[in-house]
């Protein structure tokens, strides 16, 4: 048994079929990549992983325990995190408020609850460097953050709810070519920590830069699971445009 195995998932919105039979598992620390075009499923299939979507039909099982039922957060309680393209991250607040975003840790002063941003400050900045992110200090404020350097407190932030699977929605999609390197070294990170990754992606390149292997969609439906390194992007580009 794999830490994640998903067997003949279906998910229908009224008549759309957007997941059709969706088998296959991710191994503990393993990266896999999720392609497909616009429409294949990919996001359908991550909200229904993530508890946002419930399934149709079919089994997901994470960690030994069956999904079918549980609601987000249950699920993350689990250690399932998954980092949305957006980020969801608070532009007006700094790199540690942020990396504790609604669950910041208390103290009681005169018996009153007071956050504690000291100990916000102290974890925050362990968090950076357990993850070797580079942002010049967790007082920054995260508008002011480059885009990979906001996706390195998105990934902080993950890390902080201890998880076995971290799946990533176009991490460098809206990067520059520099800072795509640096994202891409935080992925191959969490790998080192025997966390799983599943990363959507669009550039071929990064995900034969860091991933184990390959998944393709095409119309609700797995049409390529392929080890990276018994595939090529020829290969997987012709799965994906359903030339294969
Ligand atoms: N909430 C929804 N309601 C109805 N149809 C949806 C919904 N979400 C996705 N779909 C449909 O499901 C299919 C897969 O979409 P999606 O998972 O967003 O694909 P991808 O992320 O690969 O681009 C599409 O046909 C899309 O229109
Ligand atoms: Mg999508």
């Amino acid at each position: 048994m794999s830490l994640l195995d998903l067997v003949d998932v279906r998910k229908s919105f009224g008549p759309v079929e957007a997941l059709r039979g969706v088998t296959f598992s991710v191994d503990a620390g393993e990266a896999v990549a999720l392609l497909g075009d616009n429409g294949a499923g990919k996001s359908t299939l991550m909200k229904t992983i993530t508890g946002i979507h419930r399934l149709t039909s079919g089994t997901i099982r994470f960690a030994g325990a069956d999904l079918a039922g549980q609601g987000p957060g249950e699920i993350r309680a689990r250690g399932i995190e998954m980092i949305y393209q957006d980020l969801a991250l608070a532009r007006q607040q700094d790199v540690a408020s942020n990396i504790f975003l609604g669950r910041e840790p208390t103290r009681r002063v005169f018996g009153i609850s007071v956050i504690d941003k000291p100990r916000i400050e102290r974890e925050a900045e362990a968090m950076i460097q357990r993850l070797g992110a580079r942002v010049p200090s967790v007082r920054y404020l995260v508008g002011n953050l480059s885009g990979g350097q906001q996706q390195s407190v998105a990934i902080a932030r993950a890390l902080t709810f201890s998880p076995k699977l971290v799946i990533m929605d176009e991490p460098t999609a809206a990067l520059a070519v520099r800072e795509v390197e640096h994202v891409l070294d935080l992925v191959r990170e969490l790998k080192r920590q025997g966390i799983a990754v599943i990363l959507i992606s669009h550039r071929l390149t990064d995900v034969f830069a860091v991933c184990d292997r390959v998944v393709a969609l095409r119309q609700g439906q797995v049409v390529a699971d392929e080890a990276i390194a018994e595939t090529s992007m020829n290969a997987v580009v012709a799965h994906i445009v359903g030339a294969a």
